[in-house]
């Protein structure tokens, strides 16, 4: 039995948190089991923690999952939906690869599967379990090549998540149920390595994230780890690298936040901002050039045109912004600001009319930062927890960002021609939400 003692304890100990290394590592044992047992998010023979993740290409379906240790052999099990009841017997079963985690939460197994050979535009039924014990079955459709599809952008969840992030997150499953895939830019949690907000993420997430494929790239917060060989650089927890699959094909050492995967004519790309940026630089070019897709969407944390100007990075801007002109990116996707952002075409760091990249940050979470815009930024919006609901075609890309009351606040297309000169269209009049300007709201 958990008493009331050992929940305040862990309420002070969580609210240290940020003020310590390692919460956990200063309590003795007994602690650590009250710990523990006072979590709502501790492992147990059951699965949770269900994700899908995108691969490089959506025939193959990677899954993630989590349970206590007991659980030593753990598989997926997966059939083309049928319109009536399940019949289990007719399941492909697909054995996952194991692996323990040690986490504050205790023991844990994290199981990875990839479900191949899946047909395009085909709707599937799957399941996670070790043969007794099972998820409920779960639905995704296989993306194909059909004109338009729709992805979703989030940006930063990071804090009071299952509290204030769990509505933004159904409101945008409701409103494009068929995302292709779902993209989340960075700083998921306030600290990479507290299992317990990880337990927050994955339950406001659901069911979205177990039909829907997720792309992530880590934020700030998601580097708690202080590295050991330098004071100043912080690192990515194994909780990271065990609970999501990412494609294989970043540049060596960065292969569990920096990849690409297509999907029809979109390359979409994942770069890391918390790490070293030449080679991702070096890696990006190949990238992009290598298979030309008519779309180029590259995701990354920090903006290269912050909304809070005393944020902003040279280096960063005077090392991506050229080569986005160069490789003729279409779309950055960011977070870090903590509000709504958007630039018209920019190329060469100016303003462009038919040619350039359009800057985009958002945010889903409830923490919030005052605006104090770039020169190309023309919507904005502070105050305001949203999703973007991208959607692609041959003719354009185009992009709503919605809040999470349902308000369009903003929404763009840009349209490319033959010969790939470009053009913004703004459906609507961009404009600035700021509570905080008296006459600012025009
Ligand atoms: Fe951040
Ligand atoms: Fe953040």
């Amino acid at each position: 039995m958990v008493g009331e003692l050992s929940r305040r304890g862990l309420l002070r100990t969580l609210a240290a948190g940020p003020l310590l290394l390692s919460p956990l590592r200063s309590l003795g044992r007994q602690s650590q089991q009250d710990v523990r047992a006072a979590s709502r998010f501790a492992p147990t023979r059951h699965p949770d923690r269900i994700v899908l993740n995108v691969a490089e290409d959506a025939t193959t379906q990677p899954v993630c999952w989590r349970t206590s240790p007991e659980v030593e052999s753990a598989f997926v099990e997966v059939l083309e939906a049928p319109r009536g009841p399940i019949d289990a017997k007719q399941a492909r079963r697909i054995a996952a690869v194991t692996t323990p985690l040690e986490t504050m939460l205790g023991p844990s197994h994290r199981h990875k599967a990839l479900i191949d050979g899946l047909r395009p535009g085909a709707s599937y039924v799957f399941r996670v379990g070790d043969g007794e014990r099972w998820s409920e079955w779960s639905s995704f459709r296989v993306y194909s090549d059909g004109q338009p599809f729709r992805f979703l952008y989030l940006g930063d969840s990071q804090n009071d998540i299952l509290a204030q992030v769990t509505r933004v997150a159904r409101a945008a499953m409701l409103a494009c149920p068929d995302a292709a895939f779902a993209a989340h830019g960075g700083d998921l949690v306030e600290r990479g390595d507290r299992d317990d907000l990880w337990g927050e993420w994955f339950e406001s997430y659901t069911p979205l994230s177990r039909s829907v494929p997720f792309a992530v790239t880590p934020g700030n917060h998601d580097y708690a780890i202080p590295d050991p060989n330098n004071r100043d650089r912080r690192i990515l927890p194994d909780i990271w690298k065990r609970q999501f699959t990412f494609p294989a094909n970043g540049p060596e050492g960065l292969r569990d936040s920096v990849y690409w995967f297509d999907r029809g004519n979109l390359r979409f790309i994942s770069l890391n901002t918390m790490e070293r940026l030449e080679p991702q630089a070096e890696w990006l070019e190949r990238a992009v050039t290598a298979n030309r897709k008519r779309w180029t969407v590259v995701m990354f944390h920090h903006p290269v045109y912050s909304s809070g100007n005393e944020r902003d990075s040279e280096a960063r801007k005077r090392l991506l912004e050229p080569l986005f002109t160069r490789l003729d990116v279409d779309l950055v996707l960011q977070g870090h600001d903590h509000t709504y952002a958007r630039t018209g075409l920019v190329a060469n760091d100016e303003p462009a009319s038919d040619r350039g990249t359009v800057y985009l940050n958002s945010v889903t979470g409830p923490k919030m930062y005052r605006l104090t815009p770039a020169r190309w930024h023309r919507s904005l919006a502070a105050q305001t927890q949203l999703y973007q609901i991208v959607t692609v075609s041959d003719e354009e890309l185009g992009v709503e960002a919605k809040t999470v009351t349902g308000e369009l606040h903003d929404s763009f297309r840009i349209l490319k021609s033959a010969d790939g000169r470009k053009r913004l269209v703004e459906d609507v009049e961009p404009r600035v939400y700021d509570p905080a300007r008296s006459e600012a709201n025009a």
